[in-house]
């Protein structure tokens, strides 16, 4: 992407493309030992969490089984309705498996609660989230999130995964969105 295509749309540079991966990195070596000798099912939350499961799963050394889920809590806007829609469901059984979900990011907690409980019901033998950001005073519902990358403010952040309207995903960078461009 051409800098001038971005230049006055982003504000700051919040997480750099070598912070990303150097955690990315962390995270994986913990999920590995955790859950070494079981076998594990990543979930991927479309489509957001694209290049989290690229480069997690890449950094893994075990070999895990990958799936996607699609759902929306939100419209163009910036903030979460929590009503969730499944766009496309798994394609796998979750009966008896471990599941990790691997999200973006978590800001109200609104679509993952919803996630959890719609998981559990499924009768997955355990269910863990892994998180490259979380926005702490975001937060309407506790999540448990045993892996989480980076906690940060409450701005509106795209990059590495986060669009605004389908923008800024491919930005190798995770930045905040000056207030210009959604207000
Ligand atoms: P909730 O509020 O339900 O939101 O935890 C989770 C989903 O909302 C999106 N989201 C964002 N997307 N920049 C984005 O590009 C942000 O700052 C942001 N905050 C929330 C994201 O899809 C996430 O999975
Ligand atoms: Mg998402």
């Amino acid at each position: 992407m051409e800098s001038s295509d971005i230049a006055g749309d982003l504000t700051t540079i919040l997480v750099t493309e070598q912070q990303i991966h150097d955690k990315l990195d962390e995270l994986a070596a913990q999920i590995d030992s955790d859950y070494e000798g079981k076998d594990l099912l990543l979930v991927g939350v479309l489509k957001g969490a694209v290049m989290v499961m690229a480069d997690l799963s890449r950094a893994m050394k075990k070999h895990v089984s990958i799936d996607w889920m699609a759902v929306s809590s939100y419209g163009a806007g910036t903030k979460s309705s929590g009503v969730v829609q499944i766009r496309k469901d798994l394609d796998s059984d979750l009966t008896g498996r471990h599941v990790l979900i691997v999200e973006d990011i978590i800001d109200s907690g609104l679509t993952l609660s919803w996630l959890l409980e719609n998981f559990a019901s499924r009768g997955a033998a355990s269910i863990e989230v892994c998180a490259l950001l979380r926005k702490p005073e975001a937060a309407k519902v506790q999540i448990d999130c045993k892996y989480v990358g980076f906690d940060i403010p409450t701005d509106f952040v795209v990059g590495y995964g986060l669009d605004f309207d389908e923008r800024y995903r491919n930005l190798r960078d995770v930045a905040v969105l000056a207030p210009h461009v959604y207000s």
